[in-house]
């Protein structure tokens, strides 16, 4: 049985639903990874403020990436355009697919991690309310393994996200396919 095309979609753009999914997460997840390096050697308070802020966005990025999920599979995204070789074709799902399983694996990773420390302050979100914790409770074991697949993933990811932005500029200017106005907001046109 053959999926419908997501509403909105065309032969040759995304969806606006797709479209925001895209932009919230890619936004959230670029503004995370910035907020853990850049206060990496930070210490006190401050470094203590970040992490709050870290793991609140990271929960955030967990629920629209199952959502967002659970959305794509239920909808067929436009065709490639007719310009794009067979390789980067098979290249483009793969990273596609690798996304989809970073951006519920790592921030699973980063929840498990916290959720075995021993001493557990509230896990607030943004400090309006407080979420829960996996039952895993200072289980080093555990907490060691969460550690070590957060970091290796983390950066699995930005190795991933510099790929795929140098692969959509190449595509949009390089060979002229305008690639980027297929998941760009509004009306801008894009090639078949
Ligand atoms: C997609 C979402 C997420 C991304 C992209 C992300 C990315 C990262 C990166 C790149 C680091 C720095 C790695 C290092 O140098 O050690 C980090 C650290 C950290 N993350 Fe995440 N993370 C996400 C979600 C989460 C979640 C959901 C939690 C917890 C609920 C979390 C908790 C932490 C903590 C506590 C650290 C600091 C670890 C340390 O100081 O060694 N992260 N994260
Ligand atoms: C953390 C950042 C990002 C993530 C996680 C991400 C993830 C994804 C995923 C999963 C898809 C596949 C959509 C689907 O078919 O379901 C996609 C498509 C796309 N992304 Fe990103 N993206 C990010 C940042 C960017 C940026 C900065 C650009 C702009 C240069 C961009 C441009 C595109 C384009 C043009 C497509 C459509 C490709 C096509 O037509 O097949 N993305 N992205």
């Amino acid at each position: 049985m053959t999926r419908p095309r997501e509403p909105g979609a065309t032969r040759s753009r995304y969806s606006g639903g797709a479209i925001a999914f895209h932009w919230a997460i890619a936004l959230l997840i670029i503004a995370n990874i910035a907020l853990a390096l850049v206060t990496d050697d930070w210490h006190g308070p401050a470094r203590s403020i970040a992490i709050q802020i870290h793991k609140a966005t990271g929960l955030t990025i967990l629920v629209l990436s199952v959502a967002r999920l659970a959305w794509r599979l239920a909808h067929r995204p436009p065709p490639f355009p007719a310009g794009i070789r067979r390789w980067e074709a098979v290249a483009a799902r793969a990273a596609h697919c690798s996304f989809y399983a970073l951006m519920i694996v790592l921030p699973m990773s980063g929840w498990l991690m916290v959720s075995a420390s021993a001493n557990r302050k509230p896990l607030s979100w943004y400090w309006l309310f407080d979420l829960p914790y996996l039952p895993v409770q200072g289980d080093k074991a555990i907490g060691g393994f969460a550690h070590e697949t957060h970091e290796i993933l983390g950066y699995t990811l930005i190795a991933l996200v510099v790929l795929h932005v140098a692969a959509a500029l190449k595509h949009h200017y390089g060979d002229r396919t305008r690639l980027i106005a297929r998941m760009w907001p509004g009306q801008v046109a894009a090639s078949r």
